[in-house]
């Protein structure tokens, strides 16, 4: 019998190279393309994949599908740098050419075993276009950086009794001598979950169970995506990508949110004691992020900055999505602490440092829309005041402070360029607003990343302004005092 195909499960191998070549150039508009996140060159970029600091470099995979802006064949592309900033590109790492593997390379991470790199992902099964199964594969990437698909693929055939074929999206760790795998699932009965492998040498593996999270709610959407595991100081973090979670007032509001749980991991009970959860990211396009430790064994994380199956503005252009800009993770009071890594800095070409007084508004700079804004603000007796981010007279992205509900909120309900409105133009977050506020943020043409009192709150959107639109302005509804610093920033991917 003929496997189901679809026009959309090419792999970049069945195309010429003046294909490619006409999809690069076709996607070549610059306006909206980030200078130092990473993006695709054309086609649609998603979940990071394999993060790693491997043989003195970092190595960044994502989700690719080359031929256009829908969620086709996907690949695992490949990026590669020595400081977080400035990459590479590399050939592509994962092609699913296999049988095991019909319907696209999933995501998956990566771990160093035997000095090499073992990068796990999901090979993507679909018998029609309701029905699908998995199989978890093995790629290994040597110390010369060459990839090889193991020859016993796959390392776990099918999905278990018990599942629906939506298992997928290995994390494989090491705790004391031995290897497990976490893997998202979605149990007949259309709840999610997590289960669990266990292996000694990485590649038999064999099925433990289902990790049950104590302290958390029994039923939690219909399917645990992305599973991420990480220890940070004591504590054990797990981040996954739920979907089906209903709204709750400023939580959720986006189709799929992120949470992060902080807890204790009892591996030999498969049980994981949750004493805080909450949402990672508070703003729009913030989904399937991933944890790795970096040189100095800092947690960092990238994220996906894009959302569902929704149409982007830059979908006319031919390329739809970008990562974040890495984060470092810390804990304090059991919170995620979520900061733009230090080596931003090294980025900088231009360094404007600034302190006023704003009664109503003030521009403070308007020249492009590439840089990395640290501000002070003290207040006074302001209750409503904040910052326009690319701002002219035609629009601009609020982010909104108020005193009196305790609440900071991203606004990009006055942008020309509107997306995905039916989920909403506004996310809010709750806020004790004392009398200083830090906020840091981070422009890049079409990505905006907001963290707020030292991480404790991120906001992250996309935004597809206008060329005009490169306005910053304070606002306030009484006196506020603010400082600021402004580094302009280079660009850390060469196309
Ligand atoms: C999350 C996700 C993963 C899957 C991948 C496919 O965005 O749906 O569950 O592995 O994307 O591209």
């Amino acid at each position: 019998m003929d496997i189901f195909k679809e026009e959309k499960h090419r792999t970049i191998l069945e195309a010429t190279n003046e294909e490619l070549l006409e999809l690069k150039d076709k996607a070549k508009d610059k306006l909206w393309k980030p200078i130092y996140h990473i993006y695709p060159q054309y086609g649609l970029l998603n979940d990071p994949n394999g993060l790693a600091y491997f043989n003195g470099k970092y190595h960044v995979f994502h989700q690719w599908y080359p031929f256009g802006v829908t969620h086709g064949m996907k690949h695992w592309a490949h990026l590669e740098s020595e400081d977080l900033v400035s990459w590479n590109r590399l050939p592509v790492a994962i092609i699913p050419t296999e049988k095991y593997e019909s319907h696209g390379a999933y995501s998956g991470n990566s771990i160093e075993i035997n000095e090499e790199l073992y990068l796990y992902y999901t090979g993507n099964i679909k018998f029609d276009k309701n029905n699908r199964s998995a199989n978890q594969c093995l790629a290994i990437m040597n110390k010369d950086g060459e990839i090889k698909k193991f020859e016993n693929n796959p390392i776990i055939e099918g999905v278990p009794n018990g599942y629906t074929g939506h298992v997928r999206d290995p994390k494989v760790f090491k705790l004391k001598e031995n290897y497990y795998m976490i893997l998202g699932a979605q149990r007949v009965n259309e709840t999610g979950t997590f289960i669990m492998y266990k292996s000694i040498d990485g590649i038999k593996w064999e099925l433990i169970g289902e990790l049950e999270l104590e302290n958390f709610p029994k039923e939690f959407g219909y399917m645990w995506e992305c599973p991420d595991y990480v220890k940070i100081d004591d504590k054990d973090v797990l981040i996954f990508s739920p979907q089906g979670i209903d709204k709750e007032g400023n939580k959720y509001n986006n189709i799929f949110n992120v949470i992060y749980a902080i807890g204790k991991l009892d591996i030999d009970n498969l049980k994981f004691k949750v004493d805080s959860y909450e949402e990672l990211d508070k703003g729009f396009d913030f989904y399937a992020p991933q944890s790795f430790k970096g040189k100095d064994g800092q947690a960092l994380l990238f994220a996906w900055a894009g959302m569902g199956e929704f149409k982007y503005p830059t979908d006319k252009k031919l390329w739809a999505h970008c990562l974040t800009f890495p984060r470092e993770l810390s804990i304090s009071n059991d919170k995620l602490i979520q900061k733009p890594v230090k080596e931003i800095l090294k980025l900088s070409k231009l360094e404007v440092s600034e302190n006023g007084i704003v009664n109503k508004k003030e521009i403070i700079a308007n020249d492009n829309n590439t840089y990395y804004l640290k501000v002070n603000l003290t207040l006074n007796e302001s209750n409503n005041f904040g910052i326009n981010l690319c701002s002219s007279n035609e629009e601009r992205l609020e982010l909104n402070f108020n005193r009196e509900n305790n609440s900071v909120s991203l606004n990009r309900n006055k942008m020309k360029h509107r997306f995905i409105e039916e989920y909403g133009l506004t996310r809010e977050a709750e806020l004790n607003i004392d009398k200083n506020i830090d906020i840091e943020v981070i422009v890049d043409n079409s990505i905006v990343e907001i963290f707020i009192n030292g991480g404790k709150i991120t906001m992250s959107t996309r935004v597809f302004p206008l060329e005009k639109s490169t306005g910053i302005e304070i606002y306030a509804d009484n006196e506020i005092r603010y400082n600021y610093t402004k580094h302009v920033l280079n660009s850390g991917i060469l196309d």
